[in-house]
């Protein structure tokens, strides 16, 4: 048999079209920070990549056993309002370009282990109307429980009806880096829990117009924030609650009330902070002496702080070239 070209390269797209994506930029990134601890965030690397366009498929392709890189293809609208997906250990959920992601939904994931969100969108649960507050409904954009490994990175997250992004109950080895949390009331959450053992990286975040959290921390080991900025935030800043370690490197706030408070037993050591037009609490040291050194678990770079302003809105939340 003899196949002209044209024949032969359609046939190719046709099995292509079969399998799903067989290409998929930056999708096997492993993350860096306290993710990159207890044997590392690597998510659905060396698994199938498969490209979820409806809701059906992300539920189907979340949960299954094997790794999987999946793709989200346009934004996948959650029914009913304010579903959660769940996501099973050794995913990579990634959106194709920067216009990719869910509305009117989020993501779930409950005592599972190593797991990667990147590049997605994800909003549209707020209801400015009735609900400001967010206390109607638990309509988070990601809520994770009891879970490892996880690293959350170059989302843009925003107006959901409770939190952007819930770290909850002993849920550890966690890194948050690049996105973009707006417009919203309660951004980011640490906690629920007695226990004092999760430890969260956070880095090159760009927190713009949210109200608290930015984050919350409560009862978190270790909490390393280095790089982030924080622009018109109406409620507090960085606040370590319970038995909080925070160490608070190269951040800029501006605009912001209560940019920096501890708790009763909280403890706070900062290094080369910004403040322009701040207001309120800024606590730079307490019993800064005894909070632990990020540089004992992994290397990782600053920023200049001055840079910070320019560089974070550019370079926080979906990119055109990743996912494709
Ligand atoms: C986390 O899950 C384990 C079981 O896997 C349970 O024993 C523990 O109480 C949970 N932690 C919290 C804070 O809910
Ligand atoms: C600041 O954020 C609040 C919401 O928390 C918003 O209503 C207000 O318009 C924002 N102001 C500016 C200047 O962006
Ligand atoms: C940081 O990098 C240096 C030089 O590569 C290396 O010797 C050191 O072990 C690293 N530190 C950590 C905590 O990984």
């Amino acid at each position: 048999m003899h196949l002209t070209g044209t024949v032969a390269s359609a046939l190719l797209l046709a099995a292509s079209t079969l399998v799903g994506a067989e290409t998929c930029a930056k999708c096997d990134l492993e993350a860096h920070g306290f993710a990159s601890l207890n044997g590392g965030t690597t998510g659905g690397k060396g698994g199938r990549i498969v490209t979820a366009k409806k809701l059906d498929q992300l539920i189907e392709f979340a949960a299954a056993k094997e790794p999987l890189i999946i793709r989200i293809d346009g934004m996948i609208k959650a029914k009913p309002f304010g579903f959660e997906v769940p996501v099973a250990s050794h995913k990579t959920i990634i959106g194709v370009g920067a216009k990719s992601g869910i509305v009117e939904g989020g993501l779930n994931i409950n005592r599972q282990q190593n797991i990667i969100i990147r590049n997605l969108n994800i909003h549209g649960t707020y209801d400015g109307k009735t609900n400001w507050a967010g206390k109607l409904g638990d309509y988070d954009a990601i809520q994770i429980d009891n879970s490892t490994n996880i690293w959350i990175d170059g989302n843009h997250l925003y107006e959901m009806g409770d939190g952007l992004i819930d770290l909850r109950r002993d849920t550890d080895f966690v890194t948050v880096s690049k996105n973009r949390l707006e417009n919203h009331n309660k951004a980011l959450g640490i906690g629920w829990t007695p226990n004092v053992i999760a430890k969260v990286t956070m880095n090159d975040n760009f927190f713009h117009s949210t109200n608290v959290r930015n984050p919350s921390a409560d009862n978190l080991k270790y909490g390393h924030l280095y790089n982030n900025y924080y622009r018109n935030l109406t409620g507090y800043g960085n606040y370590a609650r319970g038995q909080s370690q925070l160490l608070i490197e190269t951040s800029y706030f501006e605009d912001v009330f209560d940019p920096i408070v501890a708790g009763p037993g909280g403890r706070i050591k900062t290094n080369w902070v910004k403040f322009k037009r701040c207001e309120g609490e800024i606590h730079l040291d307490v019993q800064g002496e005894t909070v632990f050194q990020a540089s004992s678990f992994y290397n990782y770079t600053l920023a200049n702080p001055y840079d910070i302003p320019v560089d974070i809105p550019y370079n926080a939340g979906p990119k055109e070239a990743i996912g494709v």
